[in-house]
């Protein structure tokens, strides 16, 4: 089992977005994977949960299974409408676990390893309890950043943050959200810039894995679209740049090479 958190002291910069459609492609692709949503505006819980399972979500809730004594995490998982994919959704209750141990995922996820390939947690902007327990837990931690100084003074903080604050400085990678092929055979400009500071300062995933900025995404994580390299059906959206983009970094999480799906 790895466990992938997508983190950011930054909002914004496409942390769900990435976590969906990589989970959404490995899960087509035929693994097992369980999405856990650690941000209280439950974005990701919002996309995978339907009519039936948006009912249960009182009970069966991340800040839920955290609150209990014992680490039976089994007993919060809903399934959803992807193929392999599940979910423990986010709770606003989540504010109440501020105090949280920062070892307390790393504590309840041994208990569900024999059931999933990928666990691959999405957090809330900000540097706490809740995103050090999701640190702590993982494999790989994966900062998306867009090209622009914020991203970069964000995650140069949370650079060192990590490195004082956990032993995962190893395990963690930037990725570019809103990559520009065209501009990079250009060789010169402002995008080529920034990406030389952040390949100075940071560990970046392979650049086959950074996401192009295009509606497409918005179609896919609010209009429940299946992403795809060429035409299909009308609930398909195909672009594939993006969907090449999507299964490289699946397979780089994956760490083995795959059947890319046909849709996602
Ligand atoms: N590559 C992209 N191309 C186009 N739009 C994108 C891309 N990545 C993200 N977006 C858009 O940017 C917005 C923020 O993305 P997303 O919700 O994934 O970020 P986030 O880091 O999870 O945000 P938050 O910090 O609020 O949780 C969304 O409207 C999303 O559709
Ligand atoms: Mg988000």
């Amino acid at each position: 089992m790895q466990v992938i958190t997508f983190s950011s002291i930054k909002g914004g910069t496409g942390k769900t977005s990435h976590v969906i459609m990589a989970a959404n492609c490995l899960g087509a692709a035929g693994y097992r994977v369980l999405v856990i949503d650690m941000d209280l505006n439950n974005a990701a819980s919002f996309y995978y949960l339907n009519e039936q399972t948006q009912e249960r979500v009182n009970e069966k809730n991340i800040a839920a299974a955290i609150g209990r004594a014992d680490n039976r995490l089994e007993d919060y998982i809903l399934l959803t409408d992807h193929r392999g994919v599940d979910i423990i959704p986010s709770s606003l209750y989540l504010v109440d676990m501020r105090g949280v141990s920062d070892r307390r995922l790393a504590q309840m996820l041994p208990t569900i390893s024999e059931q999933y390939d990928f666990i691959f947690v999405d957090t809330q902007p900000t540097y706490d309890n809740l995103v050090l327990a999701a640190y702590n837990a993982s494999d790989i931690i994966i900062t998306p950043a867009n090209l622009c100084t914020f991203d970069y003074n964000t995650a140069s903080f949370l650079r060192d943050k990590i490195a004082t604050e956990t032993d995962k400085i190893n395990n963690w990678y930037i990725t570019i959200n809103g990559y520009n092929a065209r501009y990079a055979q250009a060789g010169t400009g402002i995008q080529k810039e920034y990406i030389d500071y952040f390949q100075r300062d940071f560990t970046l995933t392979p650049t086959q894995t950074w996401l192009p900025w295009t509606s497409t995404v918005r179609k896919i994580t609010d209009q429940n679209m299946y992403l795809s390299d060429k035409k299909s059906g009308k609930d398909t959206a195909v672009n594939p740049k993006l969907y090449d983009a999507v299964c490289a970094l699946a397979e780089s999480i994956s760490g083995t090479s795959f059947a890319p799906p046909e849709e996602f």
